[in-house]
């Protein structure tokens, strides 16, 4: 019988990623994934760093694991518990002394020696003399050298990292010690791999990265190539209807990213673009190199490349020294820029980075306070922009038929989920795109009506 293996995965989209292509690397291996950990004979947690809650959650879920391990051991199965990505990179030496039900622990660039570790842990339980492995080098070229050609992401949306790693050192931020140093992938392997997504019904591609606009992979002869170079080359690929990156830093927008935004009509008008603070002293507390004014131009730059670019962006409230004055300067730069949608959190120190020993760390309640009114404001900004789209003619993806009969749902290029009624008799299928009027707005979706037949152009490549 096959053996099963549970991917849990916290964090960002990067460890999405990853887990996907650990499934990759087991599946030919004799693995079949399962939802249930319960039925699991090997289950991974791929983990986050970032703040302490979701480094936090990692003890109590290897609790609840061990309980499974315990129960399936006593009915004679087995129930292998590894331990990857950030919190793994940062704690793995603690993992393995605080919780002995662990098998294995490995850093986000170590996964690709998953089956040696495997074996090794084998042996390690077998009380053979073989320490429970912990593989946390930063060899990120190999990461990638060494994956399968076969690709487990088959949806009509697909993620695929061109970059790792971060050299920007924000005082508040685990990620340059849990990813390493950047590293960009060559535009050749990129391209390689997105005609593989797009041959496994991939037509709308999300390239990621830590610090995915400082993207500077080997162009072929040597150099390096920029995103918005990357880009132009990807949107040659046909089959590939739409094309977005994330997360990207504004130090890093250069002129020829807002160009390419201007130029590529398949790069989607959607930009994640984090700010974290409006406050310059609190900007230049965090390290982030830029102002709020060099970032209000930024966006000016690119709107002006792309009138229809709407944005998105992480903050952070409550960064050490914080006064209610730099807060005030975080709501003009939000009313400022108007976003579609954005993510919000209370600074977290974390071990090890400057910010945590700075003594003027702002209290917990004055945090809750100050990010209750910032999202008060991003909801309403959100809500209004949803609304704004209704009446408007929008390209939708079809991704999947919708709870109605005929009915299909896909994504607009802000990624809006729209259902779109009648669909199926006019030919809708996965990947293929049509014009559609918003009609109205649901709690969490739009709905339309086709105003222009389906793509029919374009094959269908998924089923
Ligand atoms: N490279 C991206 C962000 C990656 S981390 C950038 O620089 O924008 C994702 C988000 O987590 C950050 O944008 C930030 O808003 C948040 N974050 C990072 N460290 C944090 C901390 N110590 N406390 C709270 N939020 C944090
Ligand atoms: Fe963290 Fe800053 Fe790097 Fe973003 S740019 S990952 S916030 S250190
Ligand atoms: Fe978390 Fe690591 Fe991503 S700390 S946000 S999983 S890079």
């Amino acid at each position: 019988m096959a053996k099963r293996l549970h991917i849990k995965t916290y964090g960002c989209q990067m460890n999405e990623y990853d887990s996907s292509r650990m499934a990759d690397i087991l599946v030919p291996l004799g693995y079949e994934t399962t939802d249930n950990p319960k039925d699991a004979d090997l289950v991974i947690l791929n983990t986050c760093h970032i703040r302490e809650k979701a480094a936090e959650k990692v003890y109590s879920e290897i609790g609840r694991l061990r309980l499974m391990k315990d129960h399936r051991q006593q009915n004679g199965e087995e129930m292998m518990i590894a331990i990857g990505g950030c919190v793994a990179q940062a704690q793995g030496e603690e993992i393995m002394r605080r919780a002995p039900a662990v098998d294995m622990v490995f850093g986000p660039q170590s996964y690709q020696a998953l089956p040696e570790l495997i074996e090794k842990a084998k042996l390690a339980k077998n009380n053979k003399p073989s320490a429970r492995p912990v593989a946390m080098d930063f060899a990120s070229q190999d990461k990638f050298d060494r994956l399968p050609a076969q690709t487990s992401q088959n949806g009509v949306s697909a993620f695929l990292t061109i970059q790792e790693g971060c050299d920007k050192f924000c005082t508040l931020c685990v990620v340059p010690y849990t990813r390493g140093a950047e590293h960009s992938r060559p535009v050749s392997e990129i391209i390689a791999e997105a005609r593989r997504l797009v041959a496994a019904g991939a037509a709308d591609i999300t390239l990621l990265g830590q610090n995915v606009n400082a993207y500077a992979g080997d162009d072929g002869s040597g150099q390096p190539a920029r995103l918005g170079e990357l880009m132009t080359q990807l949107a040659d690929l046909d089959g590939l209807s739409r094309i977005r990156y994330t997360t990207s830093h504004p130090r890093d927008v250069d002129d020829a990213l807002i160009a390419a935004h201007g130029d590529i009509e398949k790069i989607m008008p959607y930009l994640h673009l984090p700010v974290q603070s409006g406050s310059d002293r609190i900007l230049e507390a965090m390290n982030r190199k830029h102002t709020a004014d060099d970032y209000r131009a930024i966006v000016a730059r690119l709107r002006a490349a792309r009138p229809d670019l709407a944005l998105s962006s992480d903050f952070i409230v409550g960064f050490p020294g914080e006064t209610d004055r730099d807060f005030d300067h975080t709501m003009d730069l939000v009313r400022d820029i108007t976003y579609a949608q954005a993510y919000s959190f209370k600074y977290s120190p974390r071990p090890g980075t400057p910010a945590a020993e700075l003594t003027d760390q702002v209290a917990e309640d004055v945090k809750t306070r100050r990010l209750s009114i910032l999202q008060d404001e991003l909801r309403l900004q959100q809500n209004a922009f949803n609304e704004a789209t209704v009446g408007k003619v929008l390209p939708v993806l079809f991704e999947k038929p919708g709870r109605h009969e005929g009915q299909w749902v896909g994504r607009s290029p802000y990624m809006q989920a729209v259902a779109v009624d009648g669909a199926a008799a006019a030919g809708a299928s996965a990947g293929m795109e049509a014009q559609v009027e918003i009609t109205g707005l649901h709690a969490i979706s739009l709905a339309g009506r086709l105003v222009s037949s389906v793509d029919t152009d374009r094959e269908a490549v998924a089923s």
